[in-house]
């Protein structure tokens, strides 16, 4: 019994504020980090406000609680929560969502404020948010601020800030708080550097050491495997773009997937970048150190795997290559010699006016990353191991598998464009995934390059029986998952099952261009798997894509979803582009199945929860 006594102290966050002598409490439902970093600004903030705030991950904590905060003076919680997918919470957010779906608990005298994380291109904008906000007030809590939308898609870092600068003054109103406007730049990590190399060091994993070189299953986000690349080849036949076919090896891993999931891959930065933060800071890389949580409460003890070189942390570890959010830029301004450089920084790190429109146009508009900045500025010399704090972690990117286990069990098969593009400054900027991709060519079978990947399940999956008839609409990279749902089909077909149309909507520019995987679309067409609908955007003077497509057939869409009881699968990253089948639907169910506007979108809706329409989309 002592374990779970200590177990729910250490879940307990009204022990650890109480202990600490905090007020403010911020969860967050994070992904990629963002939600994670807006609670902490939060909290760190509230120290201004005479509010002592702390940080907490909804899954560490035992939530129920939530009914005694009340008892804490001045008690606040906030919650930054991210809204996924087909509107789903995050992971370490799922448990407390279905218990407030599910729960009754009594929250009166709970006072809280939510701000979500969302993007607009998506059906179900910031749904999470959206539906803690109201289900909190359902069960008595008291709201103290409005909702804040933030929009990925747009300036979600703008959103913010606007929405907390508001956010302040009703909270001190409400709690008779006098601001001590004080603008405290507190490190949330202290420093440590070795003379010596200690024992451990890491060089590049996820949690545990020397997981890279001694692989044990089974392999996940925090363990992935390290898989050799065994294809990599070119699949535009011309123009200036490039788009990769890669075959990952999974043999022996023990990992298994789905044609519909996901490959992840961790990559790694530009040495060239690296090199010019080490320049910029003075810094030499080689230096071992590691940053450890002043705030002992926190289950989070460093911002990634310490110790490591300053090398490791700019290769493995942190993000140098996005836009920085305005809070880097404040604690950035106070490194710079120069006052003209010093004041413009700052300037754009508030939310007035003039600092939001500088902000969008020098950092978003113009396109500058750290390294731009600190090359821009040169009076700006920032501790190296400060700007480790303040940087966000390097993320995984996502493919989709483009292969069907039926047909390659031992290997994992993704499309991918390399992105590459100029900036209005004049740089020339090159994704950091794809890049580092494009130059791992397998040479021969003894010497393969390595890439660290895990594979994540997703809900994106054919029908249950072969005869299911389908509709994919993929153009672009978005064909990736589609590739694999054919390839499975043609298994089945092979094995002398039934199966039911298999109709594929595939745009591109230029046939003779981008026109990825033809020949085998063009075969499994000739051999009467599949029915091809193709858009080539650019072949001719008016724009042709595959929602054009989609409309002229509208009586062959009609027999699929409406007549048959098929599926409909949306998948790419052309922006608008889910949006805009949606409504093309809404209409066709209109016409052709004599249904009002609200009829439609509802037997939509119905199709979705059944999983009968499903988008895998990325912007
Ligand atoms: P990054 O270094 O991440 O740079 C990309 C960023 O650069 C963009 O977010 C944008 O901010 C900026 N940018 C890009 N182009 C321009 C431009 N022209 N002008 C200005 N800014 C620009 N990608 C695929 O190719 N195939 C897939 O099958 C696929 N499936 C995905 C599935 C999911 C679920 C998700 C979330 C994403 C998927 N992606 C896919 C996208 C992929 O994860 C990466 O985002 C993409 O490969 C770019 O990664 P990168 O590291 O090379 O580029
Ligand atoms: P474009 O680049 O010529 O505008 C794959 O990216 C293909 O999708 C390209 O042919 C591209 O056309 C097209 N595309 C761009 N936006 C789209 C949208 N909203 N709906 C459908 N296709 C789109």
């Amino acid at each position: 019994t002592s374990i779970s006594i200590q177990s729910t102290v250490e879940n307990s966050f009204i022990k650890k504020l109480q202990s600490s002598g905090r007020s403010l409490v911020v969860f967050y439902g994070s992904q990629t980090g963002t939600g994670e970093e807006f609670a902490g600004r939060l909290a760190k903030e509230g120290v201004r406000y005479r509010m002592k705030g702390m940080v907490a991950d909804p899954e560490e904590c035992d939530m129920e609680e939530l009914v005694n905060l009340k008892n804490i003076p001045n008690s606040l919680a906030v919650f930054c929560l991210a809204t996924y997918g087909e509107g789903d919470p995050t992971d370490n957010a799922m448990e407390f969502y279905e218990w407030l779906q599910n729960g009754d608990a009594d929250l009166t005298g709970l006072r809280y404020a939510v701000f979500g994380l969302g993007n607009k291109t998506y059906e179900h904008y910031n749904k999470v948010a959206i539906y803690v906000d109201k289900r909190l007030e359902e069960l008595g809590a008291t709201r103290l601020y409005e909702l804040g939308c933030g929009d990925d898609d747009a300036n979600i870092e703008d959103d913010f800030i606007t929405w907390k600068d508001k956010f302040w003054p009703v909270v001190c109103e409400h709690f008779g708080i006098e601001s001590t406007g004080e603008d405290i730049s507190m490190r949330q990590y202290r420093l440590e550097e070795f003379d010596e190399a200690p024992d451990r060091v890491f060089t590049g994993e996820m949690a545990r050491l020397q997981s890279l070189k001694n692989q044990r299953p089974p392999f996940d986000a925090k363990n992935p495997f390290l898989s050799k690349i065994k294809v990599n080849r070119e699949l535009h036949k011309s123009g200036d773009r490039s788009c990769m076919h890669i075959e990952f090896d999974i043999e022996g891993s023990k990992m298994r997937y789905d044609a519909g999931d996901h490959l992840a891959v961790y990559p790694i930065n530009d040495i060239e970048l690296v090199d010019k933060v080490g320049k910029y800071c003075s810094k030499d890389l080689n230096t071992i150190f590691t940053l450890i949580n002043t705030d002992e409460e926190s289950s989070k003890k460093h911002p990634f795997p310490c110790p490591c070189s300053y090398r490791t942390a700019l290769l493995h570890y942190l993000d140098i290559t996005s836009n920085p959010r305005t809070h880097v830029l404040k604690e950035l301004s106070e490194y710079c010699s120069d006052q003209t450089e010093k004041d413009k920084l700052k300037l754009m790190s508030t939310a007035t006016p003039e600092g939001k429109a500088l902000y969008q146009k020098w950092i978003i508009e113009d396109n500058r990353n750290i390294v731009h900045i600190l090359e821009d500025m040169p009076s700006c010399q920032p501790a190296l191991d400060h700007l480790c704090e303040l940087l966000p972690r390097l993320q995984p990117r996502y493919y989709s598998i483009s292969s069907s286990p039926r047909l390659y069990p031992n290997t994992v098969h993704i499309t991918a464009v390399v992105v590459e593009y100029d900036t209005p400054t004049g740089r020339h900027n090159k994704g950091v995934a794809t890049t580092w991709l494009k130059d791992k060519i397998p040479n021969s079978e003894s010497d393969l390059p390595v890439v660290p990947i895990f594979i994540r399940k997703s809900q994106f999956r054919l029908p249950t029986k072969p005869q299911t008839p389908i509709i994919m609409v993929g153009p672009g990279t978005g064909f990736a998952p589609f590739r694999g749902f054919i390839q499975e089909r043609n298994v089945c077909k092979g094995e002398g099952k039934p199966v039911g149309d298999t109709v594929l909507y595939f745009g591109c520019r230029k046939r003779n261009e981008d026109f990825i995987y033809e020949e085998e679309l063009v075969q499994y067409e000739k051999d009467g798997l599949v029915t091809l609908h193709l858009a080539f955007s650019r072949d001719q003077a008016k724009k042709v894509y595959v929602t054009h497509l989609l409309e002229q057939q509208a009586d062959e869409v009609w027999k699929i979803i409406g007549d048959n009881n098929g599926h409909i699968y949306i998948c790419g990253d052309a922006k608008s582009m889910a949006l805009d089948v949606r409504s093309i639907l809404t209409k066709i169910l209109q016409e052709k199945g004599q249904m009002t506007e609200e009829q439609a979108t509802a037997y939509l809706k119905k199709m979705e929860t059944q999983k009968r329409l499903s988008a895998d989309v990325w912007s």
